[in-house]
């Protein structure tokens, strides 16, 4: 069977070069999103930008999913770095993803009863496999949380490793988890380091997010190749 894969960045830039090497077929928009319907590296792609935020990021994936039935869901973009090994410009595997802006008593006791959403080992495995394959070195798999703001200052930062123990932190990849999982759809997030979260966040990001940016959508280019 032929697979379709699902490819989400929550801003413009963060699905640039994909888009870039589309073999575009045809455009569809649902409620404001835009999805690209063609081939990368021969395989069936839907891409899409979701937006930034939660919201934004769980209406997209439900939508990639029921219109276009895709079989596997790759969110690309940029993070803000945690870990103390994790540095700007490496790229972060998602291992499993969860929010850091809603309890952890909650998430156990709520529907879908879900502290963490976990990536798909295939995803992960051909991740990983893409990294060793084009010899990038500085990659990390490990947990990457979502909230509805941008950390950027050093108690906040601290805070969430502290609770959390995470790689990264963005603003949608655990909504995208978190829908696949409803749906049993498998889905791995893959990040690139544009800046510390912590009080020099802003400017790194203005940095780096373009360069960043890239690393991922180049490792989701090769992982694309590869599935
Ligand atoms: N995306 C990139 N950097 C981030 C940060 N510091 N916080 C939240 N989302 C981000």
């Amino acid at each position: 069977m032929v697979k379709t894969i699902g490819i989400i960045g929550a801003m413009d830039l963060e699905i640039e070069l994909l888009r870039d090497n589309m073999k575009l077929i045809s455009k569809e928009n649902i409620a404001g999103f835009n999805y690209c319907i063609g081939r990368i590296e021969g395989k069936n792609v839907i891409l899409t930008c979701c937006g930034v935020g939660k919201v934004n990021a769980a209406c997209c994936t439900q939508i990639l999913i029921d219109r276009f039935k895709v079989d596997y869901i790759i969110n690309s973009g940029i993070a803000g770095g945690l870990h103390k090994e994790v540095k700007i410009c490496d790229l972060v595997i998602s291992d499993n993803v969860t929010y850091h802006d809603v309890r952890k008593n909650q998430m156990r006791s709520c529907f879908p009863f879900k502290e963490y959403f976990e990536g798909d080992k295939y995803l992960i495995d051909v991740a990983i496999k893409a990294c060793e394959i084009t010899k990038k070195e500085n990659y990390h798999v490990g947990r990457i949380v979502s909230g509805e703001y941008f950390v950027s200052d050093k108690n906040i930062k601290n805070n969430i490793i502290e609770e959390y123990n995470p790689h990264c932190v963005e603003m949608e990849g655990a909504a995208i988890g978190h829908v696949a999982y409803l749906n049993k759809i498998p889905f791995v997030v893959i990040r690139s380091i544009s800046d510390n979260a912590d009080n020099d966040a802003n400017m790194d990001y203005d940095t780096f997010e373009k360069i960043s940016a890239e690393v991922s959508a180049k490792l989701v280019l090769n992982m694309i190749d590869m599935i």
